[in-house]
């Protein structure tokens, strides 16, 4: 497969690239091709709302989406990877999500694969409950097949990350697809 990871946090060297990168790792072992999109370095303007794409045509805003829209449209899955932010993504990579708009319908139809690897400084148990349902419900409407989920509790900090079981668990993800 071909795999795009969006990759939505700042930090280059962060716990979010942490699991990516042991994510790709496993995927890599198994086979598959893995291309790591860093989003939030890229020039990303957020969704105007004009919707004069009518939600699937030419998007007014000429930017960075272009490169995330090709390489989604030639892709088998989508990895989204975040920290959690106010216990959702991060603005980042839910502006990436946004300008979907423009090309919702080929989205849609690539019926593609996906996956969401994400840390919290938090570990109570209700963490992602709202990145979940998010997560869940995205995949549902734009008609992805999820692969799985890896949702790092207590992974504040990269040593933090390090030392916790979810580094595994992200090359495990991959690994086994
Ligand atoms: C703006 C901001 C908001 C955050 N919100 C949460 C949160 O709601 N819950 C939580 O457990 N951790 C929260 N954190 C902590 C990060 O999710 C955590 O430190 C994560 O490991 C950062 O990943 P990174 O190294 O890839 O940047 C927040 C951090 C920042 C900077």
């Amino acid at each position: 497969m071909i795999i795009t990871v969006l990759l939505g946090s700042p930090n280059k060297k962060g716990s979010t690239s942490i699991l990516v990168d042991e994510f790709k790792r496993g995927a890599e072992e198994s086979g598959h091709t893995v291309e790591i999109l860093d989003v939030c370095h890229m020039i990303i303007n957020p969704c105007i709302g004009c919707v004069k794409c009518g939600y699937e045509g030419p998007c007014v805003q000429k930017d960075d989406t272009e490169i995330v829209k090709s390489k989604l449209l030639t892709s088998d899955m989508v990895v989204f990877a975040t920290p959690l932010y106010y216990y959702g993504m991060s603005a980042q990579l839910k502006t990436v999500i946004d300008r979907f708009c423009a090309y919702n319908s080929s989205l849609n139809s690539r019926h593609l694969k996906s996956a969401l690897l994400s840390v919290a400084w938090n570990s109570d148990d209700w963490t992602f409950d709202a990145l979940e349902a998010h997560y869940k419900t995205l995949v549902r409407y734009i008609n992805f097949e999820d692969k799985g989920m890896v949702l790092g509790r207590g992974c504040g900090t990269p040593s933090m990350t390090l030392r916790s079981r979810y580094p595994k668990k992200a090359y495990e993800l991959g690994k086994g697809l």
